[in-house]
């Protein structure tokens, strides 16, 4: 296309998105999301328990298939996860992660995550950070990106280091240590 036609292009379709709302429903007022922004990191450990009476995930579907027999290839867990401030479990609880993990590394074991990190504690009471992205259990150092937030968080981007800091193998049970880094 030649240039001058792409030029008048981008005005028309410029303009058209500076129309003002006839709708009724949205609006392009929406000063807080020009506020400069902040980096706020966070220090925390991530219960995971599947194991005993109470745990804090559950497996919610495995696949019906004998691929592998011990491969949890597929395997879909919910979980409500306590967040701590030291790594053990009668530390304090400053929030707590709820969402899903599954088991998608087919030949290497590897987690993808959609979970919500909310906080219960100071400034952030009430804020969450939302986690998407794979998880690859088996580095020891571990990086996870942050997509998005609500509360103090909203319109969050950033990402999370992580050290596994206990694993039972046999149940999958674990503590993790996250650093995280929020931009908001
Ligand atoms: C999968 O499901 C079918 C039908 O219900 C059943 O016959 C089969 O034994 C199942 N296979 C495994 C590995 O669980
Ligand atoms: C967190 O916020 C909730 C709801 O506003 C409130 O009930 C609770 O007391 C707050 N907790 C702390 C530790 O500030
Ligand atoms: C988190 O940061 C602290 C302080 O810099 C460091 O000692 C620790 O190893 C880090 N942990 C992770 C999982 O990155």
């Amino acid at each position: 296309m030649e240039k001058s036609l792409m030029l008048a292009w981008i005005l028309v379709l410029s303009t058209a998105m500076a129309v003002p709302p006839c709708q009724g429903y949205y609006s392009d007022d929406e000063p807080h999301v020009l506020a400069p922004k902040k980096v706020t990191k966070l220090h925390f450990y991530f219960h995971d328990t599947l194991s005993g009476k109470n745990p804090s995930a559950i497996i919610v579907s495995r696949p019906n298939t004998t691929i592998a027999s011990n491969s949890i290839f597929g395997t879909v867990v919910a979980i409500d996860d306590p967040l701590t401030v030291g790594p053990e479990k009668t530390s304090d609880v400053v929030g707590n992660a709820q969402g899903l993990w599954v088991s998608t590394g087919r030949d290497v074991p590897c987690l993808t995550i959609y979970m919500d990190f909310g906080f219960t504690k100071g400034e952030f009471n009430g804020s969450s950070i939302s986690v998407f992205s794979r998880n690859p259990i088996t580095e020891t150092e571990r990086e996870l990106a942050v997509v998005g937030g609500r509360g103090k968080f909203r319109m969050a981007q950033g990402f999370a280091h992580l050290k596994t800091y206990f694993l039972n193998p046999k149940n999958g049970d674990a503590i993790v240590e996250y650093n995280v880094t929020v931009i908001h």
